[in-house]
């Protein structure tokens, strides 16, 4: 039987990871969940867990918080000795955070083969950890699990191997499309009082955004602006707390707690239109076929812009102003990328399980490089 560690740390990991579990096991692997503790409030973890039906995991490594070196250390010091206990054959990360770097790196100097889900996304802008983090860890992965054709031809054109490279589609909309009815049923727009159609949702944590108060006022000044057409609802991440109340949010912005998945799911597929810096964000907005428009200055999803609902706004608060306006007005018309079709994590665990136990197979990584040649990045 093909033994796998699936790594799950914070809250974007969480839908990604579930739906790959469930379809492992459906072929009768052995999946070993380990969570690192990256997330600990309960309103950032413990709600994911019960909402998606997530078994509490298997092993808890409860690194917490850091500076990026310590928050890094620490799940690589945890998570080495687990790899020596529980000798798995494949280790399966999801996403971009420090943790998916974290197990990477030990995965692969430990000898398990390592599968990297959400492979080859680039924004290019090396100001962002999760572009390191996306960088460094499709570098020392076997398999390069790619949500989609732009993913899969970064990859080729940093120099991956063909037999690496594997398009399968993307997990987050397995998971949205396996919970959409229930999400529908949430009560939360009751909760807050709100109507179909007739509110925003923003959402601001990514350090670029809030870490400076500079920058923060000038969003929160855009914001306060288009809250003067269209009233903005504002769950808050931890991360941004203290700053907006520190600064103070105009009128007609409300702030929330931050919202459970289900809860979430309603509030974006309700919404008028979605003002967000997340990545998974825009990719669920495109799914769900509702506008939105990104606060950043790039995208490492740019199908969500070329087939999907998504506009980038970058962070010039006239700027930010005036595309709201615009999508508001004219909202763009949406089309649901190709393999966005709730069956990614079935391709992923066909591919990572075909042929029997991984560990009599050999790595990909064991092949000669079809290129010897610097990889471009
Ligand atoms: C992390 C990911 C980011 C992802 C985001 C989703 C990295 C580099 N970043 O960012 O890609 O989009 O998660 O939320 O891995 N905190 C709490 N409670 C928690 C977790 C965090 O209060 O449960 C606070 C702490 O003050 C902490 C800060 O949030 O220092 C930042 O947490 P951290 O995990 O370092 O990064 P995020 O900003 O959450």
């Amino acid at each position: 039987m093909t033994r796998v560690i699936c790594v799950a740390g914070a809250r974007p990991n969480y839908m990604k990871i579930k739906p790959v579990m469930d379809a492992l096991e459906r072929r009768g692997a052995e999946v070993v969940l380990v969570h690192t503790g990256q997330h600990y409030d309960p309103a950032m973890n413990d709600v994911f867990f019960a909402d998606l039906g997530i078994r509490p995991p298997d092993r808890f490594l409860g690194v917490g918080s850091g500076s990026h070196a310590e928050q890094t250390g620490r799940v690589m010091t945890a998570f080495e000795p687990l790899i020596d206990e529980v000798s798995p054959d494949i280790v399966v990360v999801v996403g971009d955070i420090n943790s998916t770097l974290a197990c990477a790196l030990v995965t692969a100097k430990a000898g398990p083969l390592l599968a990297h889900v959400e492979a080859g996304l680039r924004s290019r802008d090396w100001s962002m950890p999760e572009e390191v983090n996306r960088v460094a860890t499709d570098r020392v992965s076997d398999y390069l699990l790619a949500p989609s054709p732009d993913a899969a031809d970064n990859l080729r054109a940093e120099g991956y191997r063909e037999d690496q490279i594997h398009l399968v589609g993307n997990v987050m909309i397995d998971t949205l499309l396996t919970n959409l009815e229930r999400a529908r049923a949430s009560a939360v727009l009751d909760e807050y009082g709100l109507a179909k159609g007739e509110y925003g949702l923003v959402t601001l944590h990514r350090p670029a955004n809030v870490d400076d108060p500079e920058v923060l006022s000038g969003l929160l000044k855009a914001l306060g602006e288009i809250a003067g057409r269209l009233p903005l609802v504002l769950p808050v991440h931890p991360r941004a707390s203290r700053r907006l109340a520190e600064i103070g949010v105009p009128g007609g912005i409300r702030l929330v707690p931050p919202a459970g998945y289900l809860d979430f799911i309603a509030l974006q597929d309700s919404a008028r239109v979605v003002l967000t810096d997340s990545g998974g964000i825009q990719e669920e907005t495109t799914a769900l076929g509702v506008p939105c428009v990104t606060l950043r200055d790039n995208t490492e999803r740019p199908i969500t812009v070329e087939q999907g609902t998504n506009v980038l706004a970058g962070r010039d608060p006239a700027r930010i102003v005036s595309t709201v306006h615009r999508v508001l007005d004219t909202p763009p018309a949406p089309r649901r990328p190709d393999l966005w079709d709730g069956r990614a994590s079935d391709r992923i665990a066909d591919v990572l399980l075909e042929g029997g136990t991984a560990s009599t197979r050999p790595r990909p990584t064991d092949q000669p490089r079809a290129t010897d040649r610097p990889l471009p990045i």
